[in-house]
């Protein structure tokens, strides 16, 4: 196991209140195993997914981020899910261009009742942001 392995990760997942956030109260009632990394910032939907908050987690050292909205063509605000995509893809953009790497970010769609894909989000987010490595800002924000 390498030194890289061992420090913890800050991954925030942004979760819809309707769906990703009840999907993962059900895989806890029904005792699913998923990483703990993954701490839930409930949304009342993922059109209300701010770019600059999503940027500010990334300068305070978070070194990943999920977005989890209803499935689409069930958001329950029309198109909050389509509109979060396009943020999610933004900011992959935005990432890019300052040299992390766009797969920090990632957008997942399900619905509350799909308690296993939520925990396969978390374990899909917490192994690819393990092999990334650290946010390397992480240092200079707590430095
Ligand atoms: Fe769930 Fe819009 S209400 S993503």
């Amino acid at each position: 196991m390498s030194a890289a392995d061992q420090v913890p990760l800050q991954i925030v997942a942004y979760c819809c209140h309707y769906c990703a956030y009840a999907a993962a109260d059900l895989a806890g009632v029904l005792r699913l195993r998923y990483p703990g990394e993954p701490k839930i910032v409930e949304l009342p939907c993922t059109g209300r997914l701010d770019v600059l908050e999503v940027l500010h987690a990334f300068e305070h050292g978070a070194d990943g981020v999920m977005v989890a909205g209803c499935l689409e063509g069930d958001c329950h605000f029309q198109v909050g899910n389509l509109n979060a995509r396009r943020r999610v893809a933004m900011v992959k953009d935005l990432l890019n261009q300052i040299g992390l790497e766009p797969e920090r970010i990632e957008m997942f769609n399900m619905s509350s009742a799909m308690a296993s894909q939520f925990a396969a989000a978390a374990e899909e987010m917490t192994a690819r942001v393990r092999t990334l490595g650290p946010n390397p800002l992480r240092e200079e924000s707590v430095s």
